[in-house]
């Protein structure tokens, strides 16, 4: 079977867990070469993976023409600029999260993919963990009813316990969001993604309350969602001691807890038309025997690449949960209710 020829651009902490490991076992994919400035990261790679061609530059790679998708998962205000660069050369891109610094950039990459007829996905991994698909499925099933209010978390102790040399997270210049662009926007899209509801006002507060460097390191938020609903949302790196990574939904007949009681469970509550109370047990993404996360993120994206799937993750997601963070942040900065549409 023909797989798809690709390279990754950033050989830092997610290429390393993710992308990197997904794409050299996929069945779809083949991996071709990586490119990053730091050398250090280039020759780790180059003994770890045989027959890997490496770059310092990664323009260089896009003239190579045996790549055919490549990867970005670089700082977050690179993004825009690589993806656009690597659409022009003729090749599909799996763009990191946020999948830009502004609606208007990630606009500009929608229209420029859709020019040059390439994929154009962004990596909204939670989309793809085993407990959100089945979460899904039992809400569209019906189970919990009609979606009321939904409330969501992620926090932990800081991207520097995470990737420890990538002090750009900290830096606006480099970030440009501090947590809600690098927490806070897996679950506005895990919210929307899981629902099938969207935004329409929000309310939000930000802070800097532990973390040097000049961007949020806490947000809280309240948001309406298009069928009256409410959803609350709780990103920080401040958390001490553990991760909390979860998301309820409150319906008209149950709740749903993902992750909440334990992070390899799914919990399910209904008290219509029986009263009645589940848990599915699932996998954890990342164990000892697996030291990389199974998600099917380039499975997928190759797959679509080939032709073989819709995807999961369309580049106008990645542009919404960038103008809801967008609003977010106007509304923390005015101290007052945003409409999301404005
Ligand atoms: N989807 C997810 O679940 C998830 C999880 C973690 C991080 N991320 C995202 O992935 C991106 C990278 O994060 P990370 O944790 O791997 O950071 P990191 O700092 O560990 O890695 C970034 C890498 O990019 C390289 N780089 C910088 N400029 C470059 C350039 N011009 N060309 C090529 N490479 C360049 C750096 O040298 C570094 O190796 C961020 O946008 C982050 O938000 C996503």
């Amino acid at each position: 079977m023909k797989k798809l020829k690709m390279g990754v651009i950033g050989a830092g902490k997610i290429s390393e867990v993710l992308h990197i490991p997904n794409i050299y076992f996929s069945e779809y994919a083949e991996l071709v070469s990586i490119a990053d400035p730091n050398e250090e990261r280039l020759r780790y790679f180059r003994t770890k993976y045989f027959n890997l061609k490496t770059y310092k530059n990664y323009e260089e790679m896009l003239k190579n023409e045996d790549v055919e998708a490549v990867v970005v998962a670089v700082p977050n205000s690179l993004h825009a600029e690589i993806s656009l660069k690597a659409l022009k050369s003729g090749k599909h891109v799996l763009v990191e999260k946020p999948m830009a610094t502004s609606s208007k950039e990630a606009m500009k990459m929608i229209d420029t993919a859709k020019d040059h007829k390439k994929v154009l996905m962004v990596n909204h991994s939670q989309r793809f963990f085993p407990h959100h698909q089945k979460a899904k499925e039992i809400i569209e099933a019906g189970l919990i009813g009609e979606v009321r209010v939904v409330k969501t978390m992620f926090s932990h102790s800081g991207p520097e316990n995470w990737s420890p040399n990538a002090s750009w997270f900290f830096q606006k210049e480099k970030a440009f969001f501090g947590v809600l662009g690098d927490l806070g926007v897996h679950k506005i899209d895990l919210i929307r993604y899981l629902t099938n509801l969207d935004f329409t006002k929000c309310f939000a507060q930000m802070a800097r309350l532990e973390k040097a460097g000049n961007v949020e390191d806490t947000a809280s938020a309240i948001l309406e969602l298009s069928n009256g609903g409410i959803a609350t949302l709780d990103v920080n790196w401040i958390t001490k001691g553990l991760e909390e990574n979860y998301i309820v939904v409150y319906g008209d007949k149950g709740t749903l807890k993902v992750g909440q009681t334990d992070p390899t469970k799914i919990d399910i509550y209904i008290s219509k038309p029986v009263s009645f109370h589940g848990e599915i047990k699932l996998k954890p993404l990342f164990t000892n025997e697996d030291p990389y996360w199974k998600l099917p993120v380039i499975d997928h994206f190759a797959k679509v690449c080939l032709g073989m799937e819709e995807p999961i993750v369309k580049p106008e997601d990645g542009y919404i949960a960038i103008k809801v963070i967008e609003r977010l942040i106007e509304s923390s900065e005015k101290g007052r209710l945003v409409h999301i549409e404005e």
